[in-house]
């Protein structure tokens, strides 16, 4: 959940700065193919790799009116991952405080998002359009999805855990 508020702060205080872009990725993965300035774009996100051929309406996003993350069920246009987004240091900072406030007004309500930062994330892209879209092809889980013959590279894998031990 602390995400939005590290890169936000850190991207005023340095990365403005210090570099060009920035690739926001969670840790519990791993590097398998080539990963390269093919992702680079002012504001990129990544196809969720349960939900890249799924109706809009079976996406999860959070659907209850009071929190700041809401969608309702006849918008959006795609699902994304929150473990894989980016783009020029400027427009992460717009996109992670945007996000940090949201989840800030939520907490003061009482209310946290369904899938948490990921909620936010794609409430913030269904209304800030990204300029780049990648495919799952930078964000896969084998141990849900095993390695379907279509996809002919997987660049970035969830490393394997228990999410039940994890969660709950
Ligand atoms: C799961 C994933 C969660 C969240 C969820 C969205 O597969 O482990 O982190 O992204 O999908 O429905
Ligand atoms: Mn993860």
């Amino acid at each position: 959940m602390h995400r939005m508020e590290m890169i936000s702060n850190f991207s005023q205080q340095r990365f403005l700065r210090e570099v060009d872009y920035l690739v926001c990725v969670d840790v519990d993965m791993k590097f398998s193919d080539h990963v390269g300035v093919e992702i680079l774009s002012p504001l990129f996100g990544t196809l969720h790799p349960i939900f890249f051929r799924a109706a809009r309406e079976s996406f999860t996003y959070e659907r209850r009116p009071q929190s700041q993350a809401y969608i309702p069920t006849d918008e959006g246009d795609f699902y994304y991952a929150g473990g894989f987004f980016g783009g020029s240091v400027a427009e992460v900072l717009r996109l992670t405080s945007a996000c940090h406030q949201a989840m800030v007004i939520d907490q003061a309500n009482g209310i946290e998002a369904l899938w948490h930062d990921e909620s936010h994330l794609n409430r913030y892209l269904l209304y800030h359009k990204p300029t780049k879209v990648l495919s799952p092809e930078y964000l896969w889980d084998e141990q849900i999805l095993q390695r379907p013959p279509f996809l002919k590279r997987l660049r970035y894998v969830a490393v394997p855990k228990n999410h039940a031990e994890i969660r709950h």
